[in-house]
């Protein structure tokens, strides 16, 4: 592989596997990151590779729905690979408005697809990988692990976004013998994260002294995947999976949601301890924790099952949920400079406008 086009690279998931990319795996070819920096995107997540692999980073602001755009990078870059990040990743943004959804997971997968079948004509060296979520195989009871033969229930505009463009990735490999594999991962969390989602909003709202919202009783489970974890198992689907697989990726860490936000107070407490910080006024992080509403339709318990991908490709978790949230909290209280940027400009406007908090 020379080229790799990497789609939604500048949010979250997407900068860490370019940075576990170009510094973990050693890959020396250049990646192109095509990225239409929406509230979620952030260049200045790369801004230090963009520096030190100058020529073989390449960043271009664009939309993945633009197959003009998509038409010339192909042709100009040749790429071997692409692996697609860009999506709207946020269930409560999908339940206040579908339409972007639709559109960039839709459509925009569509487009990618499309413009990859037709640059790619008669090459089998080439890779479509695409990034997806373990929720689009709807909710568990309280046993039973979700497994590449699932079946596909989706409950929110994301995730029925999400599950429409893996069928598409699969119905491109069947009717047309595209090179594809997908991914189907749980919950990720680490460095980048953008601060509307639960843990990133939990470390700053602690430190702010604000309320630590809990939907419904708290009791949802969730399986947790460190972020470098996930990069690592993409790498290793990319390189060595089999074309038109799925894999399932996991942490082996199911947690009530509850017991996350009382883990990170209790990592906040050892890094920042509360009796230090005047914006506490003498309140410990755990008696912020304030039930709140339960989002409507909320899945009551995933959990994964990816022996697939250890039995095939050698890949296991290497961060337990402790060390990932003490690695996670540490890197939020020594970057404040990012979440003051990216708490700002459009986010800011979007929460006004729809929160009115
Ligand atoms: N975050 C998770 O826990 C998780 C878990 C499993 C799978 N995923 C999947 O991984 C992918 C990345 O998730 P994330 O959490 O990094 O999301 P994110 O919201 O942090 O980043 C998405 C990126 O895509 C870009 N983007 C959005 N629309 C675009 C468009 N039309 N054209 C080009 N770029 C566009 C945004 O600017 C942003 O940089 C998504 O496909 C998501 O479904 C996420």
């Amino acid at each position: 592989m020379n080229t790799i086009l990497v789609t939604g690279g500048a949010g979250f998931i997407g900068s860490n596997f370019i940075r576990y990319a170009l510094e973990d795996a050693g890959f020396k070819g250049r990646l192109v990151n095509l990225d239409k920096l929406t509230y979620a995107g952030n260049p200045e997540n790369l801004s230090d590779m963009q520096k030190k692999y100058k020529g073989r980073y390449v960043f271009v602001k664009g939309d993945i729905c633009d197959f003009k755009l998509l038409e010339r990078l192909f042709k100009k870059h040749r790429f071997d690979a692409v692996v697609h990040f860009a999506a709207e990743s946020h269930v409560d943004r999908s339940i206040f408005g579908p339409k972007d959804f639709i559109e960039t997971n839709i459509h925009g997968t569509f487009a990618l697809l499309e413009t990859a079948r037709q640059a790619w004509a008669g090459r089998k060296d080439v890779r479509f990988h695409h990034v997806s979520t373990d929720e689009v195989y709807g909710s568990l009871g309280r046993t039973g692990k979700f497994k590449e033969t699932t079946p596909y229930d989706p409950r929110s505009p994301y995730s029925a976004s999400k599950a429409s463009s893996d069928h598409l990735v699969m119905a491109y490999h069947h009717t047309y013998g595209l090179p594809v594999t997908i991914s189907n991962c749980s919950n990720n969390y680490g460095p980048y994260h953008f601060p509307e989602k639960l843990i990133p909003l939990v470390i700053l709202n602690a430190l702010e002294g604000k309320p630590l919202p809990v939907y419904g009783d708290g009791l949802q489970v969730r399986d947790w995947l460190y972020v470098g974890d996930h990069c690592a198992a993409i790498w290793r689907v990319l390189r060595k999976g089999r074309t038109g697989q799925t894999y399932n990726v996991g942490g082996a860490s199911e947690k009530y949601n509850i017991d996350v936000v009382k883990g990170i107070c209790a990592a906040l407490e050892r890094q920042a301890p509360s009796a230090a910080n005047p914006a506490l006024k003498g309140k410990k992080y755990l008696q912020l924790i304030t039930y709140v509403k339960d989002r409507p339709g909320h899945d009551r318990r995933y959990a994964i099952d990816f022996s697939k991908l250890r039995r095939e490709l050698g890949w296991r978790p290497s961060v337990t949920f402790k060390e990932g949230l003490e690695r996670t909290v540490a890197w939020y209280l020594a970057n404040p400079a990012w979440v003051k940027n990216v708490k700002s400009g459009e986010y800011r406007k979007w929460l006004n406008k729809n929160y009115r908090r």
